[in-house]
């Protein structure tokens, strides 16, 4: 049974998702309220369809299948007719959103699950109130959508188990991977990892320990090989004989110690801030930031490619 998703705010999130949700066999329906922006990114979409042909991550369609699944409403309540989802991609602005919300909750029917693709707004921020508001989520997905699986399901206090559930299957049924939260917090799970990760690469650098390349080269050729295909949990539980435990004993104390002075925060702005721009500007010329963006898009479509061949030749 073909099921209908409404993409609310089609700029590069929107569509992102519009190309997530097409593949995995869904009739997807357009809506922006800046007149044209949603028939433009179909056009783009176009040009991502074929990329992920091309890539082989079209799970085996044809682009003009795919494509032919999108289309495009010119008014809010004809996106939402009939739509089991709608996904809104809107400015990240407390207001546009609130206001937004309102009008999606009085417009889509009770049984049309309403997602977020918010990066940065708590749910109950702009749900609080709402007559429906156990249908709402945030469903943060990382950019792109159709590129990277991992989706942060993050419930406001009144949403309903029924729908973190069906949320869940329905990220599942798409092909994403779904994180799913148990309330909600700032910066969900995926922005307080990284977060925490770019605190101690500031504090890093801001003291002289290591430059920006050294840290870039600690992750890319060190954590993030593992990270790439485990989390940091299965991590260290096989990075001791005894498993997870057995590294806690032996090695608890050595976090411990660095604790204290990880506490210290850095402003990102401050002194730090030259060391790093010379050191970035020399690597990458900032008019070469958009032929380089091509180049991480290219290398993530090998890497996606390689982790499902992985998954299926050596398991999960
Ligand atoms: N860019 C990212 O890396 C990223 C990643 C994850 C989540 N997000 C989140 O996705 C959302 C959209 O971000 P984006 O990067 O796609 O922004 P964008 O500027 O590319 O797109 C926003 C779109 O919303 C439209 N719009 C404007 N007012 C609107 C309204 N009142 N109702 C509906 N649509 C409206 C705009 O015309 C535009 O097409 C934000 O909440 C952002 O935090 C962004």
């Amino acid at each position: 049974m073909s099921q209908k998703v409404a993409i609310v705010g089609s700029g590069l999130v929107g569509r992102g998702w519009a190309i997530a949700f097409a593949r995995g066999g869904w009739d997807v329906v357009l809506w922006d309220p800046i007149e044209g922006a949603a028939a433009k990114s179909l056009e783009l979409a176009g040009t991502i369809a074929t990329d992920l042909a091309e890539a082989g991550l079209l799970l085996g369609q044809e682009p003009s299948t795919v494509l032919a699944r999108i289309g495009v409403a010119n008014e809010l309540a004809a996106a939402l007719d009939g739509a089991a989802w709608m996904q809104e991609s809107a400015p990240e602005k407390l207001d546009v959103k609130r206001q937004l919300w309102a009008d999606l909750d009085r417009t889509a029917a009770p049984s049309t699950i309403l997602a977020s693709s918010t990066s940065a707004l708590v749910p109950s921020s702009f749900t609080e109130g709402l007559p429906h508001g156990q249908r709402c989520l945030v469903a943060h997905p990382l950019n792109p959508p159709h590129l990277i699986p991992c989706v942060e399901l993050v419930p406001a206090p009144w949403t309903s188990a029924e729908t973190m559930k069906r949320a869940e299957e329905v990220m599942n049924a798409i092909g994403q991977k779904p994180v799913v939260m148990g309330r909600e917090i700032d910066g969900f799970v995926v922005n307080r990892l990284q977060g925490a990760l770019m605190e101690e690469c500031f504090r890093l650098v801001a003291d002289g320990f290591a430059g920006p390349e050294d840290c870039d080269a600690a992750v890319k050729h060190g954590l993030a090989l593992r990270w790439s295909f485990m989390g940091p949990f299965e991590t260290i539980d096989l990075n001791a004989p005894g498993g997870i435990a057995d590294y806690i004993a032996r090695f608890q104390h050595m976090y411990r110690e660095m604790h204290p002075a990880q506490q210290r925060r850095v402003d990102w702005e401050g002194d730090v801030l030259p060391k790093i721009l010379e050191d970035r500007r020399a690597r990458l010329p900032l008019d070469k930031l958009q032929e380089r963006s091509r180049w991480r898009d290219r290398r993530l479509m090998a890497l996606l490619r390689q982790k499902q061949a992985s998954s299926k030749e050596i398991g999960d």
